[in-house]
């Protein structure tokens, strides 16, 4: 399904109430929710676990996508895929066995997403196209929200949608997206937009949040 999927990324939501920002941008049109797992080692950031994602999955109707900046990944798959996790997807840089890592995803019951950081060509992906479900461009690097898209990524876009061809797999971007950045992306092949600061952007569930206009400008 090529439709395009806005994901806002709770990442820029309040941190103390993930239930009801979840809820907040569903009714508002969020089509997935974004999950942004990071571990200090990887990136230089630390979020949330496992336990997060089991308490914030009865407040999500829809798609749980969780993004794993973590290293090592394998060791935690199965600890997500119980807290909910629909789509799980680990970082081609995150270890040796990206390839091992796809299949441990997919036997443990979700979606497999492999993530590309700016530096990574997507040849690094090629030998995986039969065994995932989403590629995800980041086009920042990755670690905090609010940073500036990073344009030479927009070539790779197109360079993954004609390797993928007709196979059933999105390309999601993370990072940077905007209503300025969002049609590059999506005119190079992009179907899933993950959006941070541009979803929660000038509001929280406490105010009355303006995350339904943020996504439609999207
Ligand atoms: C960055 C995360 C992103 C982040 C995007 O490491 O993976 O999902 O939340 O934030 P914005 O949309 O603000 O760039
Ligand atoms: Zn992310």
């Amino acid at each position: 399904n090529r439709s395009l999927k806005i994901a806002p990324s709770i990442l820029s939501a309040d941190f103390a109430n993930f239930g009801a920002e979840c809820e907040a941008i569903e009714a508002q049109g969020a089509d997935w929710v974004h999950v942004d797992v990071m571990d200090g080692h990887f990136v230089p950031n630390i979020t949330f676990g496992p336990s997060t994602c089991a308490a914030i999955r009865p407040h999500i109707k829809t798609v749980m996508d969780v993004h794993l900046m973590i290293a090592p990944v394998d060791p935690y798959i199965d600890a997500f895929a119980k807290a909910g996790a629909d789509v799980i997807t680990a970082h081609v840089e995150a270890g040796p066995h990206i390839h091992r890592t796809m299949q441990a995803i997919r036997a443990a019951g979700a979606k497999a997403g492999v993530a590309l950081n700016p530096g990574t060509p997507a040849s690094s992906v090629e030998y995986l196209l039969d065994m995932v479900d989403l590629v995800c461009v980041m086009t920042v690097n990755p670690g905090f929200g609010g940073q500036k898209f990073i344009h030479s990524q927009v070539e790779k876009v197109r360079q993954l949608r004609a390797m993928i061809g007709d196979r059933p797999i999105h390309i999601e971007i993370d990072g940077g997206v905007d209503p300025a950045t969002a049609p590059l992306v999506v005119a190079a092949g992009a179907d899933v937009l993950v959006a941070g600061s541009a979803v929660f952007r000038g509001g929280s569930v406490s105010k009355p949040a303006p995350y339904g206009a943020n996504i439609k400008a999207i």
